[in-house]
């Protein structure tokens, strides 16, 4: 991830630049891999990024220590950490490439949600399933279980949007755009407000 993703960080930039722009208090990133978000996050109180895989903590741990807010990094599943922070905790919780790979999205997204202040935001950037009926819907269903093998249980069938939608916020901003990324080209971008 640390070495692989720059053309796509390159491809998205746009999108994270208006995404994490403003005030974003206490943040909690979810799924936060090597750390590619942490340089768009520019005016925060405090940041804590939950990532299970041992392999993204160096990278990590090294993102934060050059950061001047309070940082701190949670080694476990999202399900998990999100339990133990106290409810309305929280103004922003950031999800980039992660509602893709998690088993239950909804279970997360409620759990997202229970730790949010009212008014407080999940902001998201994830690659989507296509249109209902398309030929890239039927593409994504036929690798979906390829993708799960190889890509660490990313599948790229997933309706991001409805998960989104029926969670119950209070107010729901999504984009969606193309990247030329075939089969997971579809991508979504915004906002889901408490
Ligand atoms: C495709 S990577 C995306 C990483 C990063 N957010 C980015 O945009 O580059 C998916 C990340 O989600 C993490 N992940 C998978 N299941 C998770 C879970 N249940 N809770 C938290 N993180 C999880 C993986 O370890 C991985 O770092």
């Amino acid at each position: 991830m640390a070495k692989g993703t720059a053309r796509y960080e390159r491809m998205v930039a746009p999108q994270k630049q208006v995404l994490f722009d403003g005030e974003l208090g206490d943040v909690v990133e979810i799924g936060a891999g090597a750390g590619p978000n942490i340089r768009f996050l520019k005016t925060l109180r405090s940041y804590r990024a939950i990532e299970p895989n041992p392999y993204m903590h160096p990278h990590l741990l090294r993102d934060l220590a050059a950061r001047r807010v309070q940082s701190s990094l949670i080694p476990d599943a999202a399900e998990g950490a999100l339990a133990r922070i106290p409810e309305g905790s929280v103004d922003t919780v950031i999800s980039t490439l992660v509602l893709c790979s998690v088993n239950d999205p909804k279970a997360l997204v409620a759990l997202v949600k229970r730790v949010l202040r009212p008014g407080g935001r999940l902001l998201l950037l994830e690659h989507v399933g296509a249109q209902p009926g398309s030929t890239l819907c039927a593409c994504q269903h036929c690798l979906t279980p390829v993708f799960r093998f190889l890509g660490d249980g990313c599948r790229p069938n997933r309706n991001t949007r409805v998960t989104i939608e029926s969670g119950g916020f209070r107010e729901v901003c999504l984009e969606e755009f193309e990247l030329p990324l075939g089969p997971i080209s579809p991508h979504l971008c915004g906002w889901a407000r408490k």
